[in-house]
């Protein structure tokens, strides 16, 4: 009852409808224009665009164009006032930043002699947000309702050490909203810009993304928008453990290198106080709509945010509860939207758990976003023992991919050896009933560390996916470091004869460096090349097992540890072995060891290819052209830089040798 009676509360809208402004009263006209200036701290240069400050911090901008103090000379003191209007409504409403002085900086309303009938500074100087970031603040007029009045801006401070001058943008004579005197997702970004610098880099990838500081787990909202790659993730800012979760943010031009944007969500409302879970975004109309799954506990339901720049999101409120359920679905494990659409409507897959224990999806549709309708259960499935999280689907032609991540998927020979793991299935999604109807089934990734995967369409029609490159109920070493989580690199995705592919994506190959090649290395026992080495490293090559029993290479290898991936013939296996490599990582009791994944592959001729990708502390292999892939985390020592070749029970030969260093700037 209490879901429901929130659910229906909870809808928040954009922006009040009939604002009232004046001339110019958020400087998008890119000047001063309708103001009158006084002094020298009032000049057109300080009408100002960019959005982020010399220290890379945000200023929040409203619209193109705000009033940026910082611009003008320095020690300059002045006022600047607006066009006369009639105050109207209770709350002026206003951005403010900067001004660390409310008593020599601060926006004054003024009646037409110029006494002042209130004021308002930045109380709030360093605490929402970095310093020079703005955050909305009203200045209460109710009481002069009639008068006729003007906003005078006004800096009496000539210091030009500590921010004294104003930062303002988008007056509103009307304002109905919120103030956001303590915003969750600026004291987020205030928290990163503090301390991401004082984390200890020893096991940071270099090509992978991360959180700046603090905790990473699921990829969210993978797509393309505004021109740009998309990234956001579960983040908890505070500390290398998971925690109250919001959405990070990253953006990117190619998949490889990410630009830390401002925190997209933070759980900061009536229906989210709990956390901003995993979800997915989607684009239309020319805004971006981020649908996540909204945690006041025990509930879960599925919430919408939208914004008109990727930058800066607004909460709609819960769009689906979990009333809308199954009658025999847990009501409290509703999670994980994945939006998409399809002819005219949107659809929602949504992770979900029958009573008895048993993983589900169900399917919802909508015309517009915001009221949706239960459809159907797609696939439910007695081998969880859990909730079927973060559902996700690709279509190849005609062809349909579920992906999820199943919690206590059962083991299956080699298959899911991890606790959580990850499936993929290949069939037809039918809107109509919501059913999937399965061909055939898979694991994605049959490594240690790799979860909860995304995938997108990019501009040139490729299917990109992108994962996490971690693994719940572990150890985990970088904890201690101040950071915790990563993304693989992402990969692009194909369905070749019902069986799903994965391959690098191939911007990461601008980023290759110090080529070293050999066609042919015979290995008995052990052997290297010259230049073959390091840990940030692309390397691919031909096992031709000959008379070997085992071989494979040797990575992160050094005097005391090596990690160790090799075609075992008798088993028809590719492994992955850690167990030396360094730092043990433990699993949860219930997993058969955190050490060891395999991966069956079709050998032909007697010989395996691999691509494998070394970042710091990742290894991320590519069997036979993507037919299976291993990824796991390798926490070793920094000397243990060495690549080294090895056969076991005869002679093998490593053919088409090439390493490259992986090298982002
Ligand atoms: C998967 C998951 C999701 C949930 C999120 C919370 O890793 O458990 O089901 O939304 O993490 O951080």
């Amino acid at each position: 009852m209490l879901a429901l009676s929130l659910a229906l509360g909870g809808c928040a809208t954009d922006k009040p409808i009939g604002e009232k402004r004046f001339e110019n009263s958020g400087f998008e006209r890119g000047t001063l224009r309708g103001w009158t200036a006084e002094g020298a701290a009032f000049g057109d240069e300080c009408v100002s665009v960019d959005n982020k400050d010399a220290d890379g911090n945000y200023y929040y901008k409203e619209g193109e164009f705000f009033f940026s103090g910082g611009k003008a000379p320095k020690g300059t003191r002045g006022t600047l006032t607006s066009e006369t209007f009639t105050i109207e409504g209770d709350k002026i409403g206003f951005l403010i930043g900067a001004g660390s002085d409310p008593d020599k900086c601060y926006v004054s309303i003024v009646d037409e002699k110029g006494n002042e009938l209130a004021r308002r500074g930045n109380d709030e100087f360093g605490m929402a947000g970095y310093y020079n970031s703005m955050h909305r603040v009203v200045i209460d007029v109710s009481a002069h309702k009639g008068k006729k009045a003007a906003v005078k801006i006004v800096d009496n401070d000539a210091g030009n050490d500590n921010f004294n001058y104003l930062n303002v943008d988008d007056f509103i004579l009307n304002y109905q909203g919120e103030t956001e005197e303590v915003s969750k997702t600026k004291a987020a970004d205030k928290y990163i810009s503090e301390n991401s610098s004082k984390i200890n880099a020893q096991y940071r990838h270099t090509y992978h993304a991360m959180p700046p500081v603090g905790w990473m787990n699921d990829p969210n909202g993978f797509g393309y928008a505004f021109g740009k790659y998309q990234l956001f993730y579960q983040f908890h800012p505070y500390s290398s453990a998971w925690g109250p979760m919001h959405w990070g943010h990253y953006q990117s031009s190619d998949l490889v290198k990410w630009e830390l944007m401002p925190t997209a969500l933070a759980p900061d409302t009536a229906f989210d106080a709990n956390g901003c879970f995993s979800g997915t975004s989607i684009v239309h109309n020319d805004k971006m709509y981020l649908m996540y799954t909204a945690v006041l506990d025990p509930f879960q339901t599925q919430a919408l945010a939208v914004s008109d720049d990727g930058i800066k999101f607004t909460k709609r409120g819960r769009v689906i509860s979990s009333d809308a359920t199954p009658p025999d679905s847990s009501k409290n494990d509703f999670r994980d939207p994945k939006v998409f659409r399809r002819g005219d409507s949107f659809y929602a897959l949504i992770g979900s758990k029958s009573n008895a224990g048993e993983g589900q999806i169900l399917l919802y549709k909508s015309a517009d976003l915001m009221q949706w309708q239960y459809v159907g259960v797609a696939h439910r499935d007695r081998r969880t023992n859990g909730i079927y999280e973060c559902p996700d689907l690709a279509t190849f032609g005609d062809k349909d991919v579920l992906i999820t991540s199943p919690q206590g998927f059962a083991t299956n020979e080699w298959r899911h050896e991890n606790l959580h793991s990850n499936l993929y299935m290949v069939g037809n999604l039918n809107t109509e009933t919501g059913k999937f109807t399965i061909e055939s089934e898979d694991e994605i990734d049959s490594g240690l560390d790799f979860y909860a995967p995304q995938t997108m369409s990019s501009p040139d029609g490729r299917t990109i996916m992108i994962a996490w490159m971690q693994m719940w109920s572990r150890s985990l070493p970088t904890q201690a470091h101040g950071w915790a989580g990563a993304m693989i690199l992402p990969r692009e995705l194909s369905l070749v004869n019902g069986k799903l592919y994965q391959k690098p994506i191939r911007e990461i190959e601008a980023y290759r460096q110090n080529k070293v090649e050999k066609d042919s290395l015979t290995v008995n026992g052990e052997a290297s090349v010259e230049g073959v080495e390091g840990t940030t490293v692309e390397l691919s090559f031909t096992l031709d097992m000959g008379t070997a029993s085992r071989a494979g290479v040797k990575i992160f290898a050094g005097l005391d540890h090596e990690t160790l991936v090799y075609y075992d013939k008798a088993t028809d296996l590719v492994v992955i072995d850690r167990s030396e490599c360094g730092v043990r990582i433990t699993g949860d009791g219930k997993e058969k060891d955190a050490a060891i994944r395999h991966a069956k592959v079709d050998v032909k001729n007697n010989s395996v290819t691999f691509r494998i990708f070394l970042d710091k502390s990742s290894a991320e292999v590519f069997i036979n052209d993507g037919e299976r892939t291993l990824t796991s985390n390798v926490y070793s020592s920094p000397s243990d830089t060495g690549i080294k070749f090895f056969s076991q029970g005869g002679a093998a030969t490593v053919r088409n040798l090439t390493k490259y260093d992986i090298v982002v700037d």
